[in-house]
C-alpha cells in the first residue's frame, strides 16, 4: 500500500481509472497520483513523489518491456496514461553514459529513481540571457523521488554517469498522446557554466 489511507480501488469516485489493463502495482500508483490530482493543491507533489518512491521500490512493476534500453538514447516507455488526460506515467531506462540534455518543464514532472544511480545536474535561471547556469551536480539513489512544478523554477540535466544501466519512473501531467512533445522545454546553458 503506497499510502495509509487509501480507498479501495472499487470505491473510488468518478474519475477512477480502469485497472483491467493494468498490473496491480501500476493501478494502485495510477489510483493513487489521481487521488493527488484531484486533492488539496499543496499535498500534490507530496503525495505524488511519494507514491512514485514506493510503487520504484517495487520489482515487479518495470516488466521486461519498461526496462529495455536502446541504443544511442535513452529509452522512454509508457507504463500507463490516465484515461482523464491528467497524466501519464514514463519508464526511463538509462544506458551507461546517456543523459537528457538541459531542460525545463511545461508540465508538472516527477520521478523516482528505481535501479542504479543516476546523476542529476541543476541549473538557475539568468533571465537576462535567458539561459540556464549549472548550480550543482548530485548523485540520485534509488528511494529518491521528486516533484516540480511547470516553469522555470527547475531546470535540470538527468542521466548515467556510471558504467551499468540504470532506470527510473516518471510522471507527467500531460495526457499520454502529448507526453513526447509537450513536456521538455530544452534550455540553451551560459557558455562559461557548462
Ligand atoms: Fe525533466
Amino acid at each position: 500500500m503506497l499510502q495509509a489511507r487509501p480507498a479501495p480501488l472499487g470505491t473510488r469516485r468518478q474519475r477512477a481509472i480502469s485497472t483491467s489493463a493494468l498490473s496491480y502495482p501500476v493501478a494502485l500508483l495510477m489510483a493513487e497520483i489521481g487521488d493527488a490530482c484531484d486533492g488539496p493543491a499543496h499535498a500534490m507533489g507530496d503525495r505524488i513523489a511519494h507514491a512514485l518512491r514506493v510503487a520504484a521500490a517495487m520489482p515487479e512493476l518495470l516488466t521486461p518491456e519498461l526496462r529495455a534500453p536502446r541504443n544511442g538514447c535513452y529509452a522512454r516507455h509508457t507504463v500507463a496514461a490516465d484515461p482523464a488526460g491528467r497524466f501519464t506515467l514514463l519508464s526511463i531506462v538509462w544506458g551507461a553514459g546517456q543523459f537528457s540534455p538541459p531542460h525545463a518543464h511545461d508540465t508538472w514532472c516527477a520521478y523516482a529513481v528505481a535501479e542504479n544511480t543516476l546523476t542529476e545536474t541543476l541549473y538557475g535561471f539568468d533571465p537576462r540571457s535567458g539561459k540556464a547556469v549549472a548550480a550543482g551536480t548530485t548523485e540520485r539513489e534509488p528511494g529518491y523521488a521528486c516533484f516540480a512544478p511547470a516553469g522555470l523554477e527547475q531546470i535540470h540535466r538527468l542521466g548515467n554517469a556510471t558504467g551499468v544501466g540504470a532506470i527510473s519512473l516518471h510522471a507527467y501531467g500531460v495526457e499520454g498522446s502529448r507526453v513526447g512533445t509537450h513536456v521538455n522545454r530544452l534550455m540553451d546553458v551560459a557558455e562559461r557554466e557548462r
